[in-house]
């Protein structure tokens, strides 16, 4: 029968043609067009049926009092049939599909109906409000719509760590609204670090009193070697008043928080206050430094004793069924020096430390399930066998959480390479704060938490996702903002939304209807990449027509062809197209600079226009060497010097297999110059992708064509080839130790490849 199939695919596509665009993040599982359109205004009535719905509906009525200059009366109970011009709140027993945050929002030109459960009715609001304008308007009309919604996954998480810096009541109840507008449900509040306690225990008064200060904070990114600023840092504490605050302004927002109370790792201010419960004698000082510190709990009885008082106090603040118990990043050290830890090693039989932490973990897990609540941690806690009744946080990629489902233990996914929202969302010079890392707005949305390699069974334990917000190189809420949004977005669209009905491009367009809100809210989220700012190779065609375009409702933005920096008074405005010329082999550099309407500016976003013409392969004779390497011994400060050196003799010459630097490891401070052949298998433009610790260059037939200095982002460029051999070389320098070299090409719209099975002629 294949006419049913024909049908469906009518229909499918007259609902894809008839679907209005809408710009509601996270997307809706199912939103149908209806007709006609529904006109809010100032005799509208808001009806609230069921316990929460007057909740709602409150929340409602203010924000379209405070958005649109609206006071619209609020009844309490149900419209009656006949009944026009209302928005009508309903709360149900019955949770649509099992789920209690699913809803159905409905509008007509007659009335406006949001129904589910408890938090489902909160989040149809939600929606219901990002159908509304953000600002006021003298017309609210909605064109009428059936939503029928629910969420991906139940974790839906953002998490922020008060450790490092500390943030205040103000800013937390901020970043609860914006969860909140996002159908994010779950905030993890990382309380306890290294460099500061942050939440009072009355009955460990020295834990707020001396360890919430450091007597100053390292500088920047310079760790190794040191550097302080001299400035006390005691920014204050949660107090136990303040946390109940929180936990009830949260649960209004049908946000659960997670309080994580670090353990054994990430402990040296409660060491500062009590060194008692470390293995060594101390003293510690609040850490002023980042990194891993090595002073860890000490798995004696009297520090069980202590974190079971703490736990008691924590489990009582905290409606959640969970405590977030850390355990990740302990170093050993302390417990194998200590004869302590070594005998109890022994005494319980347990074959090394990561045996004792996993030992120390199960522990603690029975003083949580005392307390009626279960643990979660960080994928270290299955190091050593992880604890019976433990739910995972996998952070240092998925294989953690992969492991941890397959032994049927819940999930929550968080992986560096997708979830990590303090690192840098753009190339470190485009930046408005030193970040560090890479990781764009695309990345995240690319994420899909249910790795394929799970089974069906498997994969319903990952509860869900979440973002993460270390705030090392976040002094203040300005940066944090800055960090997290618009990026908590993409995620809280991957938490909700159904994998097969996303597309970036799709929330890319939805986005520009955000922005409006976050200023309201007053959130400084990353201003967006003009969108058109591409880097352009073209190959034997002079003119280019530069077409840009702003994500942000009403910015500007301004724009170089010269290598300047973009200002609004000295640099033109983006209007309209632009052909720009491109003399051949003239790179041109455009620089662009957005400014909202506010005034808020961007920082510097580049691309650069170059048109090419292909390099010519290169005359190949018989008996090429294959790959030589050349070895100069130094400690050289940039990678120009090295280069500059490298004309020089170097040490040692040999042949080469790879670019694999095995035969260096146990070398510090050194450079080398691989020579060798490229063959390009067909015309066409060349992607070259490098990544080094501490840095390399490539150069094809003498063009120096990528240089990357920064050990954790790759660089990548491109560049037009003729078939047939080309001369390769890479330059690559170490400082210091821990030679790392990652040469990768690709042809466009293949996937990238070592550069290693490129093998030259022989
Ligand atoms: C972590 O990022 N150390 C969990």
């Amino acid at each position: 029968m294949r006419f049913p199939l024909l049908l469906a695919l009518l229909c499918l596509s007259v609902a894809l043609h008839a679907e209005p665009p809408h710009g509601v993040v996270p997307l809706p599982h199912s939103i149908h067009t209806g007709s006609g359109t529904f006109a809010l205004n100032g005799q509208t009535r808001i009806f609230a049926t069921g316990d929460s719905a007057r909740a709602t509906a409150t929340m409602f009525h203010d924000w379209l009092r405070d958005t649109q200059g609206l006071d619209l009366a609020i009844d309490n109970g149900t419209p009656r049939k006949d009944e026009r011009n209302l928005v009508w709140f309903e709360t149900t027993k019955t949770k649509r599909g099992g789920s209690a945050e699913a809803y159905r929002l409905t509008t007509d030109e007659r009335r406006i109906h949001v129904v589910g459960a408890d938090a489902g009715v909160f989040y149809g609001m939600q929606t219901l409000m990002q159908l509304l304008p953000a600002a006021k308007q003298d017309k609210l009309d909605i064109a009428a719509v059936e939503i029928d919604d629910a969420p991906r996954f139940a974790w839906r998480g953002l998490h922020l760590d008060t450790g490092r810096h500390f943030f205040p009541v103000a800013f937390i109840e901020k970043y609860l609204d914006v969860m909140a507008m996002y159908k994010l449900n779950t905030f993890h509040w990382h309380l306890t670090e290294d460099q500061g306690w942050r939440i009072e225990i009355k009955k460990y008064p020295r834990l707020t009193e001396f360890a919430s200060k450091r007597s100053e904070t390292v500088v920047d990114h310079k760790v190794d070697p040191y550097i302080g600023d001299g400035i006390p840092y005691a920014p204050g504490y949660y107090t136990q008043d303040q946390v109940r605050g929180i936990v009830a302004y949260a649960a209004a927002r049908h946000i659960t928080v997670i309080p994580e109370i670090e353990m054994p790792g990430h402990a040296q201010a409660a060491l500062a206050a009590y060194p008692q419960f470390a293995c060594t004698p101390g003293p510690f000082e609040v850490w002023t430094n980042w990194g891993v510190s090595e002073n860890i709990f000490c798995p004696k009885e009297e520090t069980f004793a202590f974190l079971d008082d703490v736990l008691s106090e924590v489990a009582a603040l905290f409606p959640a069924p969970y405590i977030h118990i850390g355990g990740d990043e302990a170093p050993k050290e302390a417990w194998k020096k200590s004869a302590f830890a070594q005998d109890l090693i022994k005494r319980e039989k347990l074959k090394n430390e990561e045996e004792l932490q996993s030992w120390f973990i199960r522990r603690v897990e029975k003083i949580v399930h005392a307390k009626g609540k279960r643990i979660i941690g960080w994928d270290e806690i299955l190091e050593g066998g992880v604890a019976p009744d433990a739910t995972v946080m996998s952070w240092r990629g998925e294989q953690g959480g992969i492991a941890a489902a397959k032994q049927n233990h819940d999930v929550v996914m968080s992986p560096g390479e997708y979830c990590y929202l303090d690192h840098a969302q753009g190339p470190a010079e485009s930046e408005l704060f030193p970040l560090g890392g890479y990781l764009t707005i695309g990345q995240v949305y690319a994420y899909d938490p249910q790795p394929a390699v799970l089974s069906a069974r498997e994969r319903g334990h990952i509860l869900g996702v979440q973002g993460n917000v270390w705030s090392e190189h976040m002094p203040n809420a300005e940066v944090a903002e800055y960090a997290a949004f618009p990026r908590a977005l993409a995620l809280a669209e991957v938490g909700w939304s159904a994998q097969s009905t996303r597309a970036y491009a799709d929330f890319e367009r939805r986005l520009a209807n955000q922005y409006p809100r976050l200023d309201r809210e007053g959130i400084r989220y990353r201003i967006p990449e003009p969108q058109g700012l591409a880097d352009v190779l073209q190959i034997d065609q002079p003119h280019y027509r530069l077409q840009l375009a702003s994500g942000l409702p009403g910015a500007s933005i301004y724009y170089t062809l010269d290598g300047t920096l973009p200002d609004p008074k000295f640099s033109p405005r983006f209007s309209a197209p632009v052909d720009v010329e491109l003399p051949l082999e003239q790179k041109r550099e455009l620089r662009t600079l957005v400014v909202t309407a506010d005034g808020r500016r961007s920082g510097v976003y580049n691309a650069t226009l170059w048109n090419r013409h292909p390099k010519p392969a290169v005359a190949v004779t018989g008996g090429n060497p294959g790959l030589t390497y050349a070895y100069y011994e130094g400690r050289f400060p940039t990678l120009l010097e090295f280069e500059k050196a490298a004309a020089g003799e170097p040490v040692k010459r040999g042949e080469a297999r790879s670019f694999a630097l095995k035969d260096f490891k146990d070398k510090k401070n050194f450079g080398l110059v691989f020579d060798g052949e490229f063959d390009a298998p067909t015309d066409g433009i060349y992607r070259f992708v490098v990544r080094a610790d501490d840095a390399a260059a490539i150069a094809i037939d003498g063009e120096v064509i990528v240089r990357n200095e920064d050990y954790e982002q790759p660089r990548e460029a491109r560049v037009p080839l003729q078939h047939g051999a080309h001369r390769l070389r890479v330059h690559y320098m170490q400082r210091g130790g821990g030679a790392d070299l990652h040469l990768q090409w690709a042809l466009p719209g293949q996937a990238l490849r070592d550069l290693d099975t490129a093998k030259p002629r022989r």
